[in-house]
Protein backbone atom coordinates (compact mmCIF):
# COMPACT_ATOMS: atom_id res chain seq x y z
CA UNK A 1 0.00 0.00 0.00
CA UNK A 2 1.25 3.57 -0.36
CA UNK A 3 1.07 6.87 0.03
CA UNK A 4 -1.39 8.61 -2.74
CA UNK A 5 1.76 9.83 -5.02
CA UNK A 6 0.00 13.67 -4.61
CA UNK A 7 0.42 13.52 -1.09
CA UNK A 8 4.46 12.34 -1.84
CA UNK A 9 5.02 15.16 -4.32
CA UNK A 10 4.11 17.81 -2.06
CA UNK A 11 5.89 16.13 0.64
CA UNK A 12 9.17 16.48 -1.69
CA UNK A 13 8.43 19.90 -2.62
CA UNK A 14 7.68 21.03 0.61
CA UNK A 15 11.27 18.83 2.09
CA UNK A 16 13.88 21.16 -0.21
CA UNK A 17 16.82 18.77 -0.60
CA UNK A 18 19.36 21.37 0.54
CA UNK A 19 18.13 22.26 3.36
CA UNK A 20 17.30 18.75 4.75
CA UNK A 21 21.07 17.19 3.84
CA UNK A 22 22.60 20.83 5.00
CA UNK A 23 20.77 20.05 8.68
CA UNK A 24 23.51 16.49 8.78
CA UNK A 25 25.76 18.08 6.20
CA UNK A 26 27.95 21.20 5.83
CA UNK A 27 27.52 21.76 2.17
CA UNK A 28 29.66 24.38 0.15
CA UNK A 29 28.45 25.96 -3.39
CA UNK A 30 30.53 24.96 -6.67
CA UNK A 31 28.87 25.74 -9.82
CA UNK A 32 25.18 24.95 -9.67
CA UNK A 33 26.02 22.25 -7.31
CA UNK A 34 26.33 21.98 -3.51
CA UNK A 35 29.21 19.76 -1.91
CA UNK A 36 30.20 18.11 1.33
CA UNK A 37 31.62 15.57 3.05
CA UNK A 38 29.75 12.24 2.20
CA UNK A 39 27.51 10.89 5.37
CA UNK A 40 27.66 7.29 3.81
CA UNK A 41 31.73 6.80 3.25
CA UNK A 42 34.19 7.79 5.47
CA UNK A 43 36.21 10.11 2.91
CA UNK A 44 38.18 13.60 3.36
CA UNK A 45 37.75 15.34 0.44
CA UNK A 46 33.98 16.33 -0.69
CA UNK A 47 32.74 13.80 -3.28
CA UNK A 48 28.99 13.98 -2.00
CA UNK A 49 26.85 15.96 -4.51
CA UNK A 50 23.04 17.83 -3.53
CA UNK A 51 21.21 18.81 -6.58
CA UNK A 52 18.91 22.05 -6.15
CA UNK A 53 17.55 21.55 -9.64
CA UNK A 54 17.28 18.20 -9.84
CA UNK A 55 16.47 17.56 -6.08
CA UNK A 56 18.68 14.19 -5.46
CA UNK A 57 22.00 13.68 -4.01
CA UNK A 58 24.79 11.90 -4.90
CA UNK A 59 28.03 10.84 -4.01
CA UNK A 60 30.72 9.87 -6.83
CA UNK A 61 32.88 8.19 -3.82
CA UNK A 62 30.38 5.15 -3.06
CA UNK A 63 27.86 5.92 -5.61
CA UNK A 64 25.05 6.36 -3.04
CA UNK A 65 22.14 8.67 -4.42
CA UNK A 66 18.59 9.46 -4.33
CA UNK A 67 15.77 12.16 -3.64
CA UNK A 68 15.20 13.60 0.01
CA UNK A 69 13.32 10.84 0.95
CA UNK A 70 16.46 8.02 0.71
CA UNK A 71 18.23 10.52 2.54
CA UNK A 72 16.35 10.45 5.37
CA UNK A 73 15.87 6.74 4.83
CA UNK A 74 19.47 6.23 5.06
CA UNK A 75 20.77 9.05 7.38
CA UNK A 76 18.27 8.33 10.17
CA UNK A 77 18.05 4.15 9.03
CA UNK A 78 14.02 4.35 8.51
CA UNK A 79 12.11 2.45 6.47
CA UNK A 80 10.31 4.38 4.08
CA UNK A 81 6.84 4.71 5.59
CA UNK A 82 8.76 6.12 8.52
CA UNK A 83 11.22 8.15 6.67
CA UNK A 84 7.89 9.92 5.07
CA UNK A 85 6.62 10.35 8.38
CA UNK A 86 9.67 12.03 9.40
CA UNK A 87 9.44 14.49 6.84
CA UNK A 88 5.76 15.18 6.86
CA UNK A 89 6.80 16.11 10.58
CA UNK A 90 9.42 18.31 9.55
CA UNK A 91 7.31 20.05 7.05
CA UNK A 92 4.46 20.36 9.48
CA UNK A 93 2.06 18.17 6.79
CA UNK A 94 -0.40 15.87 7.93
CA UNK A 95 0.47 12.15 6.86
CA UNK A 96 -2.93 10.62 4.94
CA UNK A 97 -2.17 7.20 6.76
CA UNK A 98 -3.25 3.76 4.58
CA UNK A 99 -4.54 1.03 6.10
CA UNK A 100 -1.26 -0.95 4.76
CA UNK A 101 0.92 1.67 6.37
CA UNK A 102 -1.03 1.61 9.39
CA UNK A 103 -0.96 -2.08 8.87
CA UNK A 104 2.85 -2.76 8.33
CA UNK A 105 3.54 -0.02 11.05
CA UNK A 106 1.13 -2.17 13.70
CA UNK A 107 3.30 -5.41 12.76
CA UNK A 108 6.59 -3.79 13.52
CA UNK A 109 5.13 -2.30 16.76
CA UNK A 110 3.50 -6.04 17.45
CA UNK A 111 6.77 -7.66 17.04
CA UNK A 112 9.07 -5.29 19.01
CA UNK A 113 6.40 -5.71 21.61
CA UNK A 114 7.00 -9.61 21.05
CA UNK A 115 10.22 -9.23 22.44
CA UNK A 116 9.77 -7.36 24.91
CA UNK A 117 7.32 -9.53 26.17
CA UNK A 118 9.93 -12.52 25.34
CA UNK A 119 12.99 -10.39 27.15
CA UNK A 120 10.54 -10.29 30.14
CA UNK A 121 9.46 -13.46 30.24
CA UNK A 122 13.29 -14.97 29.95
CA UNK A 123 14.10 -12.37 32.75
CA UNK A 124 11.72 -13.80 35.34
CA UNK A 125 12.67 -17.56 34.23
CA UNK A 126 15.90 -16.63 35.90
CA UNK A 127 14.82 -15.51 39.39
CA UNK A 128 12.72 -18.62 39.21
CA UNK A 129 13.71 -22.42 40.28
CA UNK A 130 13.69 -23.62 36.53
CA UNK A 131 16.19 -20.92 35.92
CA UNK A 132 18.61 -22.27 38.19
CA UNK A 133 21.55 -23.78 35.63
CA UNK A 134 21.67 -20.36 34.44
CA UNK A 135 22.27 -18.46 37.23
CA UNK A 136 24.64 -20.80 38.15
CA UNK A 137 26.29 -20.49 34.71
CA UNK A 138 26.38 -16.46 35.26
CA UNK A 139 27.89 -17.11 38.86
CA UNK A 140 30.43 -19.12 37.63
CA UNK A 141 30.94 -16.19 35.23
CA UNK A 142 31.27 -13.90 38.41
CA UNK A 143 28.76 -11.66 36.95
CA UNK A 144 26.37 -10.03 39.21
CA UNK A 145 23.19 -9.58 39.86
CA UNK A 146 22.96 -6.01 39.66
CA UNK A 147 24.56 -6.21 36.21
CA UNK A 148 22.65 -8.84 34.91
CA UNK A 149 19.25 -6.34 35.86
CA UNK A 150 21.12 -4.12 33.96
CA UNK A 151 21.24 -5.73 30.76
CA UNK A 152 17.91 -7.80 31.32
CA UNK A 153 19.81 -10.99 31.11
CA UNK A 154 17.47 -13.79 31.13
CA UNK A 155 17.08 -18.11 31.40
CA UNK A 156 15.63 -19.80 28.33
CA UNK A 157 14.27 -23.05 29.48
CA UNK A 158 15.64 -26.54 29.17
CA UNK A 159 11.97 -26.91 27.34
CA UNK A 160 10.60 -27.09 23.50
CA UNK A 161 7.97 -24.85 24.21
CA UNK A 162 8.19 -22.70 27.10
CA UNK A 163 8.43 -19.52 25.54
CA UNK A 164 6.38 -20.56 22.52
CA UNK A 165 3.31 -21.56 25.73
CA UNK A 166 3.88 -18.21 27.36
CA UNK A 167 3.35 -16.14 24.21
CA UNK A 168 0.59 -17.24 22.89
CA UNK A 169 -1.04 -17.45 26.14
CA UNK A 170 -0.75 -13.23 25.90
CA UNK A 171 -1.96 -13.40 22.44
CA UNK A 172 1.06 -13.40 20.07
CA UNK A 173 0.96 -15.86 16.97
CA UNK A 174 2.49 -18.63 15.87
CA UNK A 175 2.94 -16.68 12.63
CA UNK A 176 4.51 -13.60 14.83
CA UNK A 177 6.73 -16.17 16.92
CA UNK A 178 8.35 -17.53 13.63
CA UNK A 179 8.58 -13.95 12.30
CA UNK A 180 10.22 -12.77 15.45
CA UNK A 181 12.80 -15.72 15.00
CA UNK A 182 11.62 -16.69 18.78
CA UNK A 183 10.34 -20.13 17.08
CA UNK A 184 11.28 -22.82 14.58
CA UNK A 185 9.21 -24.88 12.58
CA UNK A 186 9.69 -28.12 11.74
CA UNK A 187 9.30 -29.98 9.13
CA UNK A 188 5.65 -31.50 10.06
CA UNK A 189 4.97 -27.63 10.36
CA UNK A 190 4.72 -27.74 14.49
CA UNK A 191 6.69 -25.01 16.35
CA UNK A 192 9.43 -25.34 18.58
CA UNK A 193 11.39 -22.78 21.25
CA UNK A 194 14.23 -21.39 18.78
CA UNK A 195 16.67 -20.79 22.12
CA UNK A 196 16.33 -23.56 25.00
CA UNK A 197 18.44 -23.87 27.79
CA UNK A 198 20.67 -21.12 27.23
CA UNK A 199 21.80 -17.69 29.14
CA UNK A 200 19.36 -15.07 26.89
CA UNK A 201 20.89 -11.83 26.46
CA UNK A 202 18.26 -8.78 24.83
CA UNK A 203 19.86 -6.74 22.25
CA UNK A 204 18.48 -3.91 22.78
CA UNK A 205 18.67 -0.90 20.39
CA UNK A 206 19.93 3.02 20.94
CA UNK A 207 15.97 3.58 20.92
CA UNK A 208 15.32 1.26 23.51
CA UNK A 209 13.35 -1.54 21.70
CA UNK A 210 14.03 -5.26 22.27
CA UNK A 211 15.20 -6.00 18.58
CA UNK A 212 16.76 -9.42 18.70
CA UNK A 213 18.41 -11.91 21.31
CA UNK A 214 21.44 -13.91 21.49
CA UNK A 215 21.61 -17.22 23.41
CA UNK A 216 25.34 -18.64 24.74
CA UNK A 217 25.18 -22.41 26.00
CA UNK A 218 25.74 -23.19 29.71
CA UNK A 219 28.84 -25.62 28.52
CA UNK A 220 30.76 -26.82 26.09
CA UNK A 221 28.31 -27.59 23.35
CA UNK A 222 27.57 -26.16 19.72
CA UNK A 223 26.73 -24.01 18.43
CA UNK A 224 28.12 -21.47 21.27
CA UNK A 225 25.70 -18.50 20.71
CA UNK A 226 22.60 -18.24 18.71
CA UNK A 227 21.60 -15.40 17.47
CA UNK A 228 18.29 -14.27 16.31
CA UNK A 229 17.92 -14.06 12.67
CA UNK A 230 17.21 -10.96 10.48
CA UNK A 231 14.11 -9.59 11.26
CA UNK A 232 11.71 -6.59 10.09
CA UNK A 233 12.89 -5.45 13.59
CA UNK A 234 16.35 -6.15 13.20
CA UNK A 235 19.64 -5.64 10.88
CA UNK A 236 22.88 -6.59 12.64
CA UNK A 237 24.78 -4.69 10.03
CA UNK A 238 22.98 -1.84 12.07
CA UNK A 239 23.33 -2.63 15.58
CA UNK A 240 26.18 -3.08 18.24
CA UNK A 241 25.50 -4.84 21.63
CA UNK A 242 25.48 -2.56 24.33
CA UNK A 243 25.23 0.69 22.66
CA UNK A 244 22.10 1.17 24.24
CA UNK A 245 24.06 1.82 27.48
CA UNK A 246 27.33 2.79 26.37
CA UNK A 247 25.86 5.96 24.30
CA UNK A 248 25.50 7.67 28.31
CA UNK A 249 28.63 6.89 29.38
CA UNK A 250 30.59 9.91 30.65
CA UNK A 251 34.06 7.82 29.43
CA UNK A 252 35.55 9.72 26.05
CA UNK A 253 35.40 6.96 24.16
CA UNK A 254 33.76 3.64 22.85
CA UNK A 255 35.51 0.29 23.73
CA UNK A 256 34.85 -2.17 20.75
CA UNK A 257 35.13 -5.69 21.68
CA UNK A 258 34.14 -8.77 20.13
CA UNK A 259 31.88 -10.57 22.41
CA UNK A 260 28.55 -9.93 24.42
CA UNK A 261 30.38 -11.52 28.14
CA UNK A 262 33.01 -8.91 27.03
CA UNK A 263 30.50 -6.61 26.89
CA UNK A 264 29.08 -7.33 30.43
CA UNK A 265 32.11 -8.02 31.90
CA UNK A 266 33.60 -4.45 30.97
CA UNK A 267 30.81 -2.82 32.35
CA UNK A 268 30.73 -4.11 35.53
CA UNK A 269 33.91 -3.36 35.91
CA UNK A 270 33.21 0.21 35.49
CA UNK A 271 34.43 0.03 31.67
CA UNK A 272 30.53 1.44 30.88
CA UNK A 273 31.35 2.43 27.04
CA UNK A 274 31.75 -0.92 25.88
CA UNK A 275 29.83 -2.13 22.87
CA UNK A 276 30.28 -5.66 20.62
CA UNK A 277 29.44 -6.25 16.96
CA UNK A 278 28.72 -9.81 18.08
CA UNK A 279 30.71 -11.85 15.84
CA UNK A 280 30.80 -9.93 12.65
CA UNK A 281 32.97 -7.63 11.30
CA UNK A 282 32.18 -3.89 12.01
CA UNK A 283 30.11 -2.17 8.81
CA UNK A 284 30.39 0.79 7.87
CA UNK A 285 26.88 1.33 9.59
CA UNK A 286 27.86 0.08 12.48
CA UNK A 287 30.50 3.04 12.58
CA UNK A 288 27.73 5.67 11.29
CA UNK A 289 25.66 4.90 14.06
CA UNK A 290 28.76 5.36 16.25
CA UNK A 291 30.14 8.67 15.47
CA UNK A 292 26.57 10.06 16.52
CA UNK A 293 28.17 9.19 20.60
CA UNK A 294 31.74 9.56 20.19
CA UNK A 295 35.06 10.81 17.87
CA UNK A 296 37.29 8.10 19.63
CA UNK A 297 37.13 4.51 19.39
CA UNK A 298 39.32 1.63 21.23
CA UNK A 299 39.74 -1.50 19.13
CA UNK A 300 39.57 -4.72 22.40
CA UNK A 301 39.55 -7.77 20.00
CA UNK A 302 40.88 -10.83 21.15
CA UNK A 303 44.58 -11.41 20.72
CA UNK A 304 43.96 -14.34 18.62
CA UNK A 305 44.55 -14.67 14.99
CA UNK A 306 41.36 -14.12 14.27
CA UNK A 307 41.09 -10.92 16.36
CA UNK A 308 44.04 -9.54 14.41
CA UNK A 309 42.21 -9.91 11.32
CA UNK A 310 39.00 -8.38 12.57
CA UNK A 311 41.55 -5.30 14.50
CA UNK A 312 42.91 -5.31 10.44
CA UNK A 313 39.42 -5.10 9.05
CA UNK A 314 38.03 -2.25 11.42
CA UNK A 315 40.91 -0.13 11.10
CA UNK A 316 40.32 -0.45 7.37
CA UNK A 317 36.66 0.93 7.23
CA UNK A 318 37.82 3.02 9.89
CA UNK A 319 41.65 4.58 7.90
CA UNK A 320 40.52 8.22 7.18
CA UNK A 321 37.70 8.37 9.09
CA UNK A 322 36.68 11.36 11.46
CA UNK A 323 37.41 8.83 14.08
CA UNK A 324 40.44 8.78 16.19
CA UNK A 325 41.29 4.61 16.44
CA UNK A 326 43.25 3.19 18.66
CA UNK A 327 44.05 -0.59 19.46
CA UNK A 328 44.30 -2.15 23.28
CA UNK A 329 46.17 -4.89 22.94
CA UNK A 330 45.55 -7.65 25.66
CA UNK A 331 48.56 -9.53 26.33
CA UNK A 332 48.51 -13.39 26.42
CA UNK A 333 48.16 -14.78 29.72
CA UNK A 334 50.47 -17.50 31.36
CA UNK A 335 48.70 -20.87 32.60
CA UNK A 336 49.81 -22.13 35.96
CA UNK A 337 51.62 -24.87 33.28
CA UNK A 338 53.47 -22.23 31.97
CA UNK A 339 51.83 -22.12 28.86
CA UNK A 340 50.98 -18.75 26.88
CA UNK A 341 47.08 -18.74 25.79
CA UNK A 342 44.74 -16.50 24.16
CA UNK A 343 42.59 -13.74 26.70
CA UNK A 344 39.82 -11.52 25.42
CA UNK A 345 38.23 -8.50 27.72
CA UNK A 346 36.56 -10.78 29.84
CA UNK A 347 39.64 -12.87 30.18
CA UNK A 348 41.63 -10.02 31.32
CA UNK A 349 39.98 -8.14 33.93
CA UNK A 350 39.20 -11.59 35.51
CA UNK A 351 43.25 -12.52 35.76
CA UNK A 352 44.41 -9.12 35.77
CA UNK A 353 41.77 -6.54 37.06
CA UNK A 354 40.49 -3.41 36.79
CA UNK A 355 43.06 -1.34 36.91
CA UNK A 356 45.65 -3.01 35.12
CA UNK A 357 42.78 -2.92 31.94
CA UNK A 358 42.42 1.36 32.50
CA UNK A 359 46.40 0.90 32.44
CA UNK A 360 46.21 -0.61 29.08
CA UNK A 361 43.28 1.36 27.93
CA UNK A 362 45.29 4.69 28.80
CA UNK A 363 48.39 3.17 27.17
CA UNK A 364 47.13 1.58 24.00
CA UNK A 365 48.58 2.53 20.75
CA UNK A 366 47.23 3.97 18.03
CA UNK A 367 46.17 2.19 14.83
CA UNK A 368 49.51 2.99 12.95
CA UNK A 369 51.47 1.73 16.15
CA UNK A 370 49.59 -1.53 16.21
CA UNK A 371 49.72 -2.16 12.19
CA UNK A 372 53.60 -1.53 12.46
CA UNK A 373 54.01 -3.68 15.53
CA UNK A 374 52.39 -6.73 13.28
CA UNK A 375 54.53 -6.53 10.63
CA UNK A 376 57.77 -6.43 12.71
CA UNK A 377 56.22 -9.38 14.36
CA UNK A 378 56.92 -11.36 11.27
CA UNK A 379 61.01 -10.44 11.08
CA UNK A 380 63.65 -11.50 12.94
CA UNK A 381 65.41 -8.04 13.34
CA UNK A 382 68.90 -9.73 14.21
CA UNK A 383 68.92 -10.84 10.80
CA UNK A 384 70.08 -8.93 8.25
CA UNK A 385 67.95 -11.04 5.14
CA UNK A 386 64.81 -10.27 7.39
CA UNK A 387 65.87 -6.36 8.15
CA UNK A 388 65.30 -6.38 4.03
CA UNK A 389 62.06 -7.91 4.17
CA UNK A 390 60.79 -5.67 6.92
CA UNK A 391 61.91 -2.74 5.40
CA UNK A 392 60.49 -3.28 2.48
CA UNK A 393 57.36 -4.25 3.72
CA UNK A 394 57.19 -1.56 6.45
CA UNK A 395 57.83 0.80 3.39
CA UNK A 396 54.49 0.41 1.73
CA UNK A 397 52.42 0.79 4.91
CA UNK A 398 54.28 4.16 5.47
CA UNK A 399 53.64 5.26 2.24
CA UNK A 400 49.94 5.14 2.78
CA UNK A 401 50.56 8.06 5.18
CA UNK A 402 49.09 11.32 3.39
CA UNK A 403 50.25 13.60 6.28
CA UNK A 404 53.78 14.24 5.73
CA UNK A 405 54.76 14.70 9.58
CA UNK A 406 53.01 11.41 10.26
CA UNK A 407 55.21 9.87 7.59
CA UNK A 408 58.42 11.48 8.89
CA UNK A 409 57.88 10.12 12.65
CA UNK A 410 56.77 6.77 12.03
CA UNK A 411 59.64 6.51 9.17
CA UNK A 412 61.88 7.21 12.08
CA UNK A 413 60.65 4.25 13.90
CA UNK A 414 60.58 1.69 11.50
CA UNK A 415 64.59 3.05 10.62
CA UNK A 416 65.04 2.45 14.63
CA UNK A 417 63.71 -1.34 14.86
CA UNK A 418 65.06 -2.04 11.37
CA UNK A 419 68.34 -0.27 12.60
CA UNK A 420 68.61 1.64 9.53
CA UNK A 421 69.09 5.29 9.43
CA UNK A 422 65.71 7.36 9.07
CA UNK A 423 67.29 8.77 5.47
CA UNK A 424 67.67 5.21 3.82
CA UNK A 425 63.97 4.31 5.46
CA UNK A 426 62.78 7.38 3.70
CA UNK A 427 63.82 6.39 0.50
CA UNK A 428 62.67 3.24 0.44
CA UNK A 429 58.94 4.93 1.44
CA UNK A 430 59.87 7.38 -0.93
CA UNK A 431 60.33 4.44 -3.48
CA UNK A 432 57.24 2.82 -2.31
CA UNK A 433 54.79 5.79 -2.19
CA UNK A 434 55.70 5.86 -5.62
CA UNK A 435 55.30 2.34 -6.78
CA UNK A 436 51.99 3.12 -5.17
CA UNK A 437 50.94 6.08 -7.40
CA UNK A 438 51.91 4.16 -10.61
CA UNK A 439 50.15 1.64 -9.51
CA UNK A 440 47.08 3.47 -8.93
CA UNK A 441 47.68 5.27 -12.45
CA UNK A 442 47.68 2.47 -14.04
CA UNK A 443 44.23 0.89 -12.88
CA UNK A 444 42.69 4.10 -13.65
CA UNK A 445 43.94 3.80 -17.16
CA UNK A 446 42.57 0.31 -17.06
CA UNK A 447 39.07 1.68 -16.53
CA UNK A 448 39.26 4.43 -18.99
CA UNK A 449 40.80 1.79 -21.76
CA UNK A 450 37.58 -0.07 -21.02
CA UNK A 451 34.69 1.88 -21.19
CA UNK A 452 32.21 -0.87 -21.35
CA UNK A 453 32.70 -1.99 -18.14
CA UNK A 454 32.19 2.05 -16.71
CA UNK A 455 29.02 2.14 -18.28
CA UNK A 456 27.72 -0.77 -16.40
CA UNK A 457 25.98 -0.16 -12.88
CA UNK A 458 27.53 -0.91 -9.73
CA UNK A 459 25.39 -3.66 -8.68
CA UNK A 460 25.71 -6.93 -10.36
CA UNK A 461 22.19 -7.53 -11.06
CA UNK A 462 21.10 -4.35 -12.53
CA UNK A 463 23.84 -4.88 -14.93
CA UNK A 464 22.72 -3.81 -18.63
CA UNK A 465 22.32 -6.64 -21.23
CA UNK A 466 22.24 -3.88 -24.37
CA UNK A 467 25.20 -1.29 -23.39
CA UNK A 468 23.69 0.63 -26.40
CA UNK A 469 20.18 0.33 -26.01
CA UNK A 470 20.84 1.19 -22.35
CA UNK A 471 22.61 4.34 -23.22
CA UNK A 472 19.97 5.40 -24.88
CA UNK A 473 17.31 4.58 -22.08
CA UNK A 474 19.60 6.63 -19.59
CA UNK A 475 19.85 9.36 -22.08
CA UNK A 476 15.75 9.38 -22.00
CA UNK A 477 15.40 8.83 -18.58
CA UNK A 478 17.97 12.13 -18.37
CA UNK A 479 16.08 14.03 -20.56
CA UNK A 480 12.62 13.42 -18.58
CA UNK A 481 14.04 14.55 -15.46
CA UNK A 482 15.46 17.67 -16.50
CA UNK A 483 13.44 18.87 -19.55
CA UNK A 484 10.45 17.25 -20.62
CA UNK A 485 9.41 19.67 -22.51
CA UNK A 486 11.02 18.06 -25.66
CA UNK A 487 8.87 15.05 -25.22
CA UNK A 488 5.49 15.22 -27.19
CA UNK A 489 2.01 14.66 -25.22
CA UNK A 490 1.69 10.34 -26.05
CA UNK A 491 4.65 8.37 -24.81
CA UNK A 492 7.04 7.66 -27.43
CA UNK A 493 7.97 4.34 -25.89
CA UNK A 494 6.63 1.47 -24.07
CA UNK A 495 8.25 0.28 -21.36
CA UNK A 496 8.78 -3.04 -23.05
CA UNK A 497 10.99 -1.61 -25.47
CA UNK A 498 13.36 -0.67 -23.31
CA UNK A 499 16.06 -3.15 -23.03
CA UNK A 500 16.71 -2.79 -19.32
CA UNK A 501 13.67 -3.65 -16.45
CA UNK A 502 14.86 -1.16 -14.11
CA UNK A 503 14.92 2.07 -16.46
CA UNK A 504 12.00 0.88 -18.46
CA UNK A 505 10.08 0.47 -14.89
CA UNK A 506 11.57 4.16 -13.93
CA UNK A 507 10.69 5.22 -17.61
CA UNK A 508 6.72 4.38 -16.99
CA UNK A 509 6.50 5.68 -13.90
CA UNK A 510 7.92 8.69 -14.80
CA UNK A 511 5.60 9.19 -17.58
CA UNK A 512 2.93 8.09 -15.35
CA UNK A 513 3.80 11.23 -13.33
CA UNK A 514 3.79 13.91 -16.47
CA UNK A 515 0.71 12.36 -17.87
CA UNK A 516 -0.86 13.33 -14.34
CA UNK A 517 0.39 16.80 -15.59
CA UNK A 518 3.10 16.89 -12.82
CA UNK A 519 6.84 17.32 -13.41
CA UNK A 520 7.98 14.04 -13.54
CA UNK A 521 11.19 14.03 -10.89
CA UNK A 522 13.54 11.09 -9.38
CA UNK A 523 12.35 12.27 -5.37
CA UNK A 524 9.09 11.69 -5.71
CA UNK A 525 9.77 7.96 -6.64
CA UNK A 526 11.37 6.61 -3.72
CA UNK A 527 8.83 4.33 -2.32
CA UNK A 528 8.87 2.00 -5.78
CA UNK A 529 12.77 1.14 -5.48
CA UNK A 530 14.81 -0.22 -3.71
CA UNK A 531 18.20 1.73 -2.51
CA UNK A 532 20.43 -0.18 -5.09
CA UNK A 533 18.22 1.12 -7.95
CA UNK A 534 17.70 4.40 -6.56
CA UNK A 535 21.55 4.96 -6.29
CA UNK A 536 22.02 3.90 -10.08
CA UNK A 537 19.29 6.01 -11.29
CA UNK A 538 20.54 8.79 -9.51
CA UNK A 539 23.88 8.08 -10.88
CA UNK A 540 22.30 7.77 -14.29
CA UNK A 541 20.22 11.59 -13.84
CA UNK A 542 22.56 13.27 -12.08
CA UNK A 543 25.14 13.20 -15.61
CA UNK A 544 25.01 16.42 -17.83
CA UNK A 545 22.47 16.22 -21.08
CA UNK A 546 23.07 18.97 -22.78
CA UNK A 547 19.80 20.91 -23.08
CA UNK A 548 20.75 22.07 -26.35
CA UNK A 549 20.16 19.96 -28.72
CA UNK A 550 17.58 18.10 -26.48
CA UNK A 551 14.89 17.18 -29.25
CA UNK A 552 17.84 15.84 -31.93
CA UNK A 553 18.92 13.60 -28.39
CA UNK A 554 15.47 12.50 -27.80
CA UNK A 555 14.88 11.47 -31.63
CA UNK A 556 18.29 9.68 -32.05
CA UNK A 557 17.61 8.06 -28.39
CA UNK A 558 14.18 6.81 -29.24
CA UNK A 559 15.57 5.43 -32.58
CA UNK A 560 18.38 3.62 -31.18
CA UNK A 561 15.83 2.02 -28.11
CA UNK A 562 13.43 1.07 -31.10
CA UNK A 563 15.91 -0.64 -33.06
CA UNK A 564 17.78 -2.26 -30.33
CA UNK A 565 13.80 -3.57 -29.40
CA UNK A 566 12.83 -4.28 -32.84
CA UNK A 567 15.87 -6.53 -33.16
CA UNK A 568 14.53 -8.17 -29.20
CA UNK A 569 11.26 -8.46 -30.01
CA UNK A 570 11.49 -10.04 -33.02
CA UNK A 571 11.46 -7.99 -36.21
CA UNK A 572 10.26 -9.04 -39.59
CA UNK A 573 13.16 -11.29 -40.75
CA UNK A 574 14.80 -12.24 -37.48
CA UNK A 575 14.79 -16.09 -36.92
CA UNK A 576 11.43 -16.67 -35.05
CA UNK A 577 13.04 -19.35 -32.85
CA UNK A 578 16.04 -17.30 -31.50
CA UNK A 579 13.24 -14.28 -31.66
CA UNK A 580 10.97 -16.36 -29.00
CA UNK A 581 13.70 -17.18 -26.43
CA UNK A 582 14.79 -13.32 -26.49
CA UNK A 583 11.29 -12.73 -26.30
CA UNK A 584 11.30 -14.78 -23.37
CA UNK A 585 14.63 -13.58 -22.00
CA UNK A 586 13.19 -10.04 -22.34
CA UNK A 587 10.38 -10.38 -20.62
CA UNK A 588 11.75 -12.31 -17.39
CA UNK A 589 13.27 -9.57 -15.69
CA UNK A 590 10.40 -7.28 -16.21
CA UNK A 591 8.24 -7.63 -13.05
CA UNK A 592 10.36 -5.87 -10.47
CA UNK A 593 10.55 -5.98 -7.03
CA UNK A 594 8.37 -3.66 -4.90
CA UNK A 595 10.30 -2.09 -1.91
CA UNK A 596 9.76 -1.17 1.85
CA UNK A 597 6.11 -1.76 2.67
P1 LIG B 1 33.54 -15.62 21.44
O1 LIG B 1 33.69 -17.05 21.08
O2 LIG B 1 34.78 -14.81 21.62
O3 LIG B 1 32.59 -15.57 22.69
O4 LIG B 1 32.65 -14.98 20.32
P2 LIG B 1 32.64 -14.75 24.04
O5 LIG B 1 31.70 -13.61 23.95
O6 LIG B 1 34.03 -14.48 24.46
O7 LIG B 1 31.95 -15.78 24.99
P3 LIG B 1 32.58 -16.63 26.14
O8 LIG B 1 33.49 -15.74 26.91
O9 LIG B 1 33.27 -17.79 25.49
O10 LIG B 1 31.37 -17.03 26.89
C1 LIG B 1 32.45 -13.58 20.24
C2 LIG B 1 31.05 -13.28 19.84
O11 LIG B 1 30.77 -13.85 18.60
C3 LIG B 1 29.41 -14.25 18.51
C4 LIG B 1 28.78 -13.90 19.86
O12 LIG B 1 28.12 -12.68 19.79
C5 LIG B 1 29.99 -13.84 20.77
O13 LIG B 1 29.76 -13.04 21.90
N1 LIG B 1 29.33 -15.71 18.28
C6 LIG B 1 30.26 -16.57 18.77
C7 LIG B 1 28.27 -16.19 17.57
O14 LIG B 1 27.40 -15.43 17.11
N2 LIG B 1 28.16 -17.55 17.37
C8 LIG B 1 29.06 -18.44 17.87
O15 LIG B 1 28.88 -19.66 17.68
C9 LIG B 1 30.14 -17.91 18.57
MN1 LIG C 1 35.06 -14.79 26.22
Amino acid sequence: MAFPQAFLDELVARSDIVDVVGSYVQLTKKGSNLFGLCPFHNEKTASFSVSPDKQIYYCFGCKRGGGVINFIMEEENLPFPDAVRFLAKRAGMEVPEEDGDREAGRKRQRLLDLNRDAARFYYQMLQQPEGRAVQEYLDRRKIRKATAVNFGLGASLDSWDALILAMTKKGYTKAELLEAGLAVQNRNGGLYDKFRNRLMFPVIDTRGDVVAFGGRVLDKSEPKYMNSQETPVYSKRRVLYGLNLAKKSKRPNIILCEGNIDVVTLHQAGFDNAVASMGTALTVEQTRLLSRFTEELVLCYDNDNAGKVATDRALEILNNTEFSVKVLQLPRRRTEDGELVKQDADDFIKFQGRDAFEALLSGSANGMEFRMAQIAGKYDLTNDEDRVSYSEEISSLLATLTNPVEREVYTARAAEAAKITPEAMGLEVKRAARRRSSQERRAELRRDLNPAAQLQPKERELRYGNLRSARAEEGILRLLTQDDSVFPADAPLRPDQFSSSLLGRAYALLWEIRAGGRRPSLAALTGQFSQEEMNHLTSVCQQPESRQNGRQALADYIRIVQAEAEKRLGGGDADPLLAATEKYKGKKGTGGKQHGR
